[in-house]
């Protein structure tokens, strides 16, 4: 496979509209653009963007943070740019930031039957320390609710 190139930024306002795509690509309960705009422009939350050399979306992660607590609300690679290491960056970039922003414990929650993103989850520190019954709908699943503790 040809190495991609990419940089991860935070998002722009105009932005939203290719993430609201890639979101309807990829989970069944998308979000929209307006939703993730918001996101983008409140001060207490931020969006990433992996882009490839031509600009295009390869990836992206949502968080918020408030009173030293973060959780990672999305992160997701397209199809075609998967398992080349980008959901692994912009996750270590997320961190990142999140460390910056002063945040000690950040916290996901992920479907049971999602071993890939728990196994990504997993190597970047993250550990599993509850579950919860049917947290999910389309389809109904269980959580499995994860942490990591920061050194800030
Ligand atoms: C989860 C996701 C973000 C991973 O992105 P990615 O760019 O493919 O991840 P990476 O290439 O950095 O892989 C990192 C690790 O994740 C795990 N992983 C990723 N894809 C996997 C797969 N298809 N099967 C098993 N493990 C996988 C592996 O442990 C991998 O490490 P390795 O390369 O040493 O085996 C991507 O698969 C995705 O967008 N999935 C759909 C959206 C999603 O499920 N988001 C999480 C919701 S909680």
């Amino acid at each position: 496979m040809n190495k991609i190139l990419y940089n991860i930024k935070e998002a722009l306002p105009t932005d939203a509209e290719s993430i609201a795509q890639a979101e309807e690509a990829v989970f069944a309960d998308p979000w929209s653009s307006s939703g993730i705009a918001h996101f983008s422009a409140c001060d207490s939350a931020f969006v990433l963007c992996a882009k490839n050399e031509a600009g295009r979306l390869c990836g992206y992660a949502i968080g918020s943070f408030a009173a030293g607590e973060g959780e990672l609300l999305r992160i997701a690679v397209l199809p075609q740019y998967r398992k080349s290491g980008i959901g692994t960056a912009i996750l270590y970039e997320f961190i990142h930031r999140m460390t910056a922003r002063r945040v000690a414990a950040l916290f996901l929650e992920v479907r049971l039957s999602n071993t890939s993103a728990q196994s990504l989850y997993e190597k970047a520190g993250f550990q599993k320390y509850a579950v919860r019954r049917n947290y999910y709908k389309h389809p109904p699943e269980d959580a499995i609710m994860m942490r990591i503790d920061l050194d800030i």
